[in-house]
């Protein structure tokens, strides 16, 4: 079976789908690997190294196309662009697997459909305990929560530990960490790592020993979340009366912080609103606020995907795509998520396309020129 890398073309995205060091494990497992010329080169992996490695480098797309697989990071509803590029190529029955914004960008699946291939979303592997080694939101996740610290040390006017000094004492900064999921549990590590210290929330009560276990402080608010898990894990949506409380019963904790970073999120749905205008206007001036969420539609009323907003002297920050900025390690994770996943739909090099297996039923969104993802198909039906 040929499997072909894409180089990306979506601005600012410097990961690849697979790395050198992925090749000996797939041409092992029978697979021929291609890979675009200079699909590696943004993340350090440089064509040489994927020959090395038993990898065969093609010039464009159109060549890559002709495999019988195709990997990319980003794809139909997350790169419109090169989603349009690639749709244009792809034909019936040919694999495709990246990451395509199926629940944000329905209609870019839909669209995808008519040519017949078999597209997967990486976004839509399930949280169970099998796809773990195969979960790119989780494996970037943590990248975007570490790289969302570093940004906010940065801007941040003050240094993050406690100092005694002969010039002074200087107080640690104080973070607040809102979501503490992959991003988050890894935002708070790295902050107390700096020597920040941390207070945390989530609306799910079994994050509480986690945030402690990495030395945070779970803020208590008297609100009930009740049942505001799913099956999956994730948070459930929560009613506009949770929102107006949490938002009323956190303002205090944020005009407190010296950082704020929120992480907030609930499949398929835009972002809980948590930090109001006023309340980014209760922060001491030179506070920094990196919103993870702003893809979304923010978790502060006042971020604005990738743009710096500045209100009152406080700095907020949403950045879209932060895996792409720390691309070599990214990748490095990424590659393996995919070569797990590849592990799972080939076996002894037959094509698996069991509906009963959960990670390739809940992953698969168009096949035999239909939406065949329950969750996308019930968005495109309003
Ligand atoms: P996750 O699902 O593991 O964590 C989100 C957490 O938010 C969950 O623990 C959930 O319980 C919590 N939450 C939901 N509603 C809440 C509320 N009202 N108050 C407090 N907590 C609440 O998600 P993950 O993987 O950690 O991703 C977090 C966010 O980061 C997502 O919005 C994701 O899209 C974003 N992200 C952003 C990147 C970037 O470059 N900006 C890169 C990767 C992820």
């Amino acid at each position: 079976m040929k499997v072909a890398v894409v180089k990306e073309r979506y601005p600012g995205e410097r990961r690849v789908a697979l790395v050198p060091n992925n090749i000996p494990q797939l041409t092992k497992a029978g697979f021929e690997v291609f890979v675009e010329a200079d699909a590696g080169r943004e993340a350090g992996f440089l064509d040489a190294a994927y020959i090395e490695k038993g990898a065969e480098i093609v010039p464009d797309l159109s060549v890559v196309m002709e495999a019988d697989m195709v990997l990319c990071v980003r794809c139909a509803g997350a790169d419109h662009e090169a989603g349009a590029a690639m749709r244009g190529k792809a034909r019936s029955g040919q694999i495709i697997i990246g990451s395509c914004d199926p629940l944000g960008q329905a209609k870019a699946i839909a669209d995808w459909a008519p040519t017949g291939s078999i597209l997967f979303s990486l976004e839509l592997i399930p949280r169970i305990t099998r796809a773990q080694s195969m979960d790119v939101l989780s494996s970037q996740a943590t990248i975007a929560g570490y790289r969302a610290v570093l940004i906010a040390a940065m801007e941040l006017p003050k240094m993050f530990p406690m100092m005694m000094t002969a010039a002074g004492t200087l107080a640690a900064t104080k973070g607040f960490v809102i979501g503490a999921g992959v991003a988050g549990l890894q935002a708070i590590a790295t902050a107390r790592k700096l020597g920040a210290v941390v207070h945390a929330y989530d609306v799910r009560p079994a994050c509480r020993e986690q945030v402690e276990s990495l030395g945070g402080k779970f803020v208590e608010l008297e609100i009930d979340a009740g049942a505001s898990e799913d099956k999956g894990g994730y948070a459930k949506a929560m009613d506009e009366d949770f929102y107006r409380r949490q938002r009323e019963l956190m303002a205090s904790v944020v005009a407190q912080s010296d950082i704020v970073i929120t992480t907030a999120a609930i499949p398929g749905r835009p972002s809980p609103r948590l930090i109001t205008a006023d309340a980014v206007r209760g922060m001491q001036p030179g506070s920094v606020i990196v919103d993870l969420a702003a893809e979304r539609g923010g978790n502060c009323e006042l971020s604005q995907p990738d743009k710096r907003v500045v209100e009152n002297g406080v700095l907020i920050l949403g950045p879209t795509n932060l895996p792409a900025e720390i691309p070599n390690h990214a990748s490095q994770m990424l590659g393996n998520n995919v070569v797990k996943f590849l592990g799972n739909l080939v076996k002894k090099g037959e094509l698996q396309l069991n509906a009963d297996d959960e990670i390739i039923r809940d992953t698969m969104v168009t096949r035999d020129g239909q939406v065949i993802s329950e969750r996308v198909s019930k968005l495109l039906n309003g």
